[in-house]
């Protein structure tokens, strides 16, 4: 694991003609604490706004999923984070009597060990079955336990992979499914600038300490000296693509040594660290025009700010 990240780190940094950083690494225990931060600040609405069709949209997202009483079925949420969107869908679900398990699945152990003491308290009945592996394993050891699946990928995680590697997150997902099995996808949608810039770059400076910890990290995992003064924080976002796109700006012309190797940084020169991708239909479509999974139905917040795509294999 420590090997891993070094060599991403190193690899990374070599790479020429832009540096580069894999957000997956922002997620230590500050980085979690930071991100839980991110999600309660007024600038950032995309949970909000997913939780809005949770609590607001909830019968159109049972509608959208065709159930029936005879099945049973199988609520499998990736990366099941604290709950709280979720369980309006459940209890929903318990109240229409679906025959249903719910298992989220996620790297953290403690992240699950809160999930099911929430929904002990919110959901007594529910039968609750945490998961605690890689995604596409834990997908793998139920494909044949005889139930349909639901999958939930919610809070616009998709929206940090480059379309290429969503393409092949949703074509895997789908290998891992039968026909008819479904998939709730969250996205962030495309909108102005005014609205998303200030969502990566908040007047707070926690997205910044979000980004800047990934510093503080290699410093104190793989004996590093970055000057965490010297860089700062430099998002942006292209409306016309829709994509932001964060980066670590060298504020000064400088050098850093990282496992004895030294690695220069010229003034103002990046280091790209996140893609966070915002979806319209025609994304999604070309997406999914490459895999075996499609398009059934498309929930969105009062304000058309974030979707809840509904999506089958066929
Ligand atoms: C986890 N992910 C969907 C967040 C996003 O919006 O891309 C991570 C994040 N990065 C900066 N702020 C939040």
């Amino acid at each position: 694991m420590l090997n891993q990240f070094k060599k991403e780190v190193l690899d990374g940094l070599s790479k020429t003609p832009q540096k580069s950083l894999p957000s997956k690494y922002f997620y230590d225990k500050k980085g979690d604490d930071l991100f839980v931060q991110i999600m309660a600040l007024p600038e950032y609405y995309l949970t909000r706004s997913e939780m809005e069709i949770f609590q607001e949209k909830t019968e159109d997202i049972i509608s959208a999923l065709s159930l029936n009483k005879e099945n049973k079925y199988s609520l499998i949420e990736l990366g099941a984070g604290d709950g709280t969107k979720t369980v309006h869908l459940l209890k929903a679900l318990v109240n229409k009597n679906i025959n249903f398990e719910y298992f989220p699945v996620d790297i953290s152990q403690n992240a699950l060990d809160g999930i099911k003491s929430y929904l002990r308290t919110e959901v007594p009945t529910l039968i609750v079955k945490p998961n605690h592996n890689d995604y596409f394993k834990a997908l793998e050891n139920l494909k044949q336990d005889g139930t349909i699946k639901i999958i939930l990928f919610l809070g616009s995680n998709i929206g940090n992979l480059v379309d290429e590697l969503a393409t092949e997150f949703i074509y895997q997902l789908g290998s891992n499914l039968f026909k008819g099995d479904k998939i709730i996808l969250g996205v962030d949608l495309k909108k102005p600038k005014a609205i998303v810039l200030p969502a990566y770059n908040d007047s707070k400076g926690v997205t910044a300490e979000f980004n800047l910890n990934l510093l503080d990290r290699i410093n104190k995992e793989l004996g590093a000296n970055f000057n965490r003064a010297q860089f700062e924080h430099a998002p942006t976002y292209d409306e016309h693509i829709g994509i932001a796109k964060s980066y670590i700006k060298s504020k000064i012309k400088q050098s850093v040594i990282i496992d004895g190797i030294e690695f220069y940084f010229e003034k103002d020169e990046l280091i790209h660290t996140e893609v966070s991708r915002k979806y319209d239909d025609q994304v999604l479509k070309q997406i999914l025009s490459k895999t075996d999974i499609r398009w059934e139905n498309k929930i969105t917040d009062s304000k058309q700010f974030f979707a809840n795509y509904v999506l089958e294999k066929n």
